[in-house]
């Protein structure tokens, strides 16, 4: 089956940047979210990277209409049923995304494949809790999805051969290189990312260094455009902290325990640039 729209579940940092490149890619998104107020900022922030896009000379001030024209929002889950595949991309926790896959499940057509943005869950354990574990795929994107090039795309015990290459045509369309990785907790990307930012976490925790002499040693002695303190507030502490329990659950291995200090700084909602605060603190508000 031929994808066209492809319904996209969850308008925050994820989701609303996976929406923009796939409607820049051709395909009608169907972009659904809980408030309006989430739709609102989610389509805002998407015009926003299309403005960049025609600024930058990538994308023609005539295409760049055609991309927003392809973009529909709706609070309502039967409105998915236009969808010939649907991309999850809410909160990191197995009971609400299993809770957002049975409640989309009933408006899908059976051949629709179903792919997770999740960063650390089993593909094979969210599968399992659908009708449809053949059509059930792992599509890992990263922060900022209009930046950065990478898809880990994870098969999980029941995902099929067609599944795997329907998932590669849609990351590739959507103008990103697919890297095909097995199911395992972190995958590839945040089974290295991670333990690297808590490792960070604990040098600024006993006083290595302070923040932005972590970060400096990483930008300049390892060349990473970001430190690892900068690039956590980039993608929210408790995300980060999510993830760590995930590999520490799933692995049952110490080496994989959150800093306390993670800890502290999400209990104190300390969640990065989301909110303006978290290691560093960011005025403008909201990055
Ligand atoms: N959204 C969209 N575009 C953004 C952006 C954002 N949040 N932040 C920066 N950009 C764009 C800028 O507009 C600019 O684009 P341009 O070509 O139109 O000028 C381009 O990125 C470069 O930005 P800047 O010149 O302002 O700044 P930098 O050169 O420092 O780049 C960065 C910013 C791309 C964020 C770079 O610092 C970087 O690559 N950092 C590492 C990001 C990273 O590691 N991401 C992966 C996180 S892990 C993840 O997502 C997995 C999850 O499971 C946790």
């Amino acid at each position: 089956m031929e994808t066209k729209t492809v319904g996209v579940l969850g308008a925050g940092t994820m989701g609303h940047g996976i929406a923009h490149v796939l409607i820049r890619g051709g395909y009608t998104v169907l972009l659904h979210d809980l408030s309006q107020q989430f739709l609102e900022a989610g389509a805002a922030r998407i015009a926003k990277g299309l403005n960049r896009d025609v600024e930058k000379n990538r994308l023609t001030a005539e295409d760049r209409e055609k991309a927003l024209s392809r973009l529909k929002t709706t609070m309502r889950v039967s409105d998915l049923e236009g969808a010939d595949f649907i991309v999850e991309a809410v909160t990191e926790n197995f009971e609400v995304k299993s809770g957002v896959f049975r409640a989309v499940e009933p408006h899908c057509r059976a051949e629709v494949i179903f792919a997770s943005n999740t960063s650390s869950i089993s593909i094979t354990r969210l599968a399992a809790t659908t009708q449809r574990p053949d059509r059930f795929i792992g599509l890992h994107f990263f922060n900022p999805v209009p930046v950065m090039k990478l898809v880990e795309v994870v098969p999980g015990l029941a995902t099929s051969p067609e599944t795997v290459e329907a998932a590669e045509r849609l990351a590739t369309s959507a103008g990103k290189t697919p890297v095909r990785v097995n199911d395992f907790p972190g995958f590839v990307s945040n089974r290295l990312l991670m333990p690297m930012i808590n490792e960070a976490v604990y040098c600024l925790m006993e006083s290595v260094a302070d923040a932005k002499g972590v970060d400096d040693v990483m930008k300049l002695g390892m060349n990473h455009p970001m430190g690892p303190l900068e690039l956590a507030d980039l993608i929210g502490l408790d995300v980060c902290l999510d993830i760590m329990k995930v590999l520490y659950e799933s692995f049952r291995d110490s080496k994989y325990r959150p800093c306390p200090l993670l800890e502290k700084m999400v209990s104190a909602g300390r969640l990065g640039r989301k909110i303006g605060r978290g290691f560093y603190e960011y005025p403008q508000g909201r990055g």
